[in-house]
């Protein structure tokens, strides 16, 4: 669960706790507030929606350690917001594979493994290539200027999940608002839990159109590992709602972020452009200044654990900030300067431990590939001369809304 919008403080004694902290309108971040915090308050208290707070903790070696240790679970919505006692039984939750846990959550881990291995993922690099292709060549056909979020950043890493899991790529227009109302479901519990239960209802019906009518999809493969009880429906679910909820969205706010980015360092584009070689590192250095992660992984406390020096009781919630993290002068040199050579680069932009990024590989070819096809097509990519990108100022995973760009 990500607590996807910011709220006010929550109110009672606790006076010091601060606003969800954003990024200045019409900017990508992180917050400036983070580069304070880290000195200052590196575990602070921040106010959420719904009247709870979280630990807001912005320093590389704690937001490091907080993502694996296994004393904090990532909640169901269920669980939200933290209330003593039981959780409340009331709907299916949305359960993806973050909030499953020990032998399903590793049984489930190893059957996905094969289809997003590095090896897997570049045996399919001509099908993502192809992919971006095409929707490039529609982009390009229909003249400067024009949207590259609407055209290419989102639908991209959506057709290379659809093609690579089995979604159908025309239920889109269904799901994908649900989806919205789904991760911005937070706003009442009530209404995050209808969407959520469209959801599961959607997952449902797909596996049983997979057992129906098989295809060469991950899908497909983990359906029949139901069949011998390597893997229960459940889990089948809890993967299919992962795919949907974090399967394509942050890849496209990745590489939105990062044309973004490149387009108004020009020398920096022109250097990629001519100097391929250094894509890898490239697309290592984006993960990490990239300031998308600006406060999504949410944990709950099963018991006392010391952060940074301060206590955070069994029950609180914590937030790792993966952006800040990023940019922590302790862990990375020069840490606000984008350095597409850097040489050492220990991103946290996938998390760590056994709650991990599972499509890290495939972020990466999605960015690799999606930067390339650029480069190759409009070698003179720029931003539009008469319009400037639109940005949603509410929420807490930064990217442009829309990128108006010429060539
Ligand atoms: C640039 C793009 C991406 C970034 C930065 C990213 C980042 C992350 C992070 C930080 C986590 C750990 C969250 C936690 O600790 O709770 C995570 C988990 C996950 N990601 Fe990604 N992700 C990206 C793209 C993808 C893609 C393309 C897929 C699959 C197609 C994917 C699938 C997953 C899944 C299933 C999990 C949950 C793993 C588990 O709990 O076992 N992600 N991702």
């Amino acid at each position: 669960m990500t607590p996807q919008s910011p709220g006010a403080p929550a109110p009672g004694p606790e006076a010091d706790v601060l606003d969800f902290p954003l990024p200045p309108p019409g900017t990508m971040g992180p917050p400036e507030t983070c580069a304070r915090l880290r000195e200052s308050r590196p575990v602070t208290r921040v106010g959420l929606l719904m009247d709870a707070t979280a630990w807001y903790v912005t320093r590389y070696e704690d937001v490091r350690a907080l993502l694996a240790d296994p004393r904090l679970i990532r909640p169901t919505i269920n669980d939200w917001p933290p209330r003593p006692g039981p959780a409340a039984d009331d709907g299916p939750g949305l359960v993806t594979m973050a909030e499953l846990d020990g032998p399903r959550h590793l049984a489930l881990r190893r059957s996905v493994a094969p289809a997003f291995s590095a090896g897997a993922v570049r045996d399919r690099l001509p099908r993502i290539q192809a992919l971006a292709d095409r929707l490039l060549e529609e982009f390009a056909a229909g003249g400067p200027p024009g949207d590259l979020v609407a055209a290419f950043t989102e639908p991209f890493p959506l057709l290379v999940l659809c093609d690579l899991v089995g979604i159908p790529w025309q239920d889109r227009d269904w799901f994908l608002p649900v989806l919205d109302a789904a991760l911005g479901g937070m706003v009442t519990a009530e209404e995050g839990r209808r969407v959520t239960g469209l959801l599961h209802a959607y997952v449902a019906e797909l596996i049983a159109r997979k057992r129906s009518r098989p295809g060469d999809d991950v899908l497909t493969l983990l359906v029949r590992e139901t069949e011998d009880g390597t893997l229960t429906d459940d889990e089948v679910t809890a993967f299919g709602l992962s795919m949907l909820t974090v399967g394509f969205g942050i890849s496209g706010f990745f590489l939105a972020g990062s044309v973004h980015t490149l387009l108004r360092r020009p020398d920096q584009w022109a250097r990629l452009r001519d100097h391929r070689d250094l894509m890898p590192g490239a697309v290592e250095e984006l993960l990490r200044y990239m300031p998308v992660m600006n406060g999504t992984v949410l944990l709950l406390a099963t018991e006392d654990v010391e952060v940074g020096g301060q206590t955070v009781r069994a029950g609180d919630a914590v937030i790792p900030v993966l952006a800040s993290a990023n940019r922590d002068e302790s862990a990375f040199a020069d840490a606000g300067r984008l350095d597409l050579c850097r040489a050492d680069n220990p991103h946290l932009a996938f998390g760590r431990g056994t709650h991990n990024c599972v499509g890290a590989h495939l972020a990466r070819a999605e960015l690799t590939v999606g930067i390339e096809a650029l480069l190759d097509r409009f070698p003179g990519l720029r931003p539009a001369r008469s319009r400037q990108p639109l940005w949603d100022d509410q929420s807490v995973t930064k990217s442009p809304l829309t990128l108006p760009v010429g060539w």
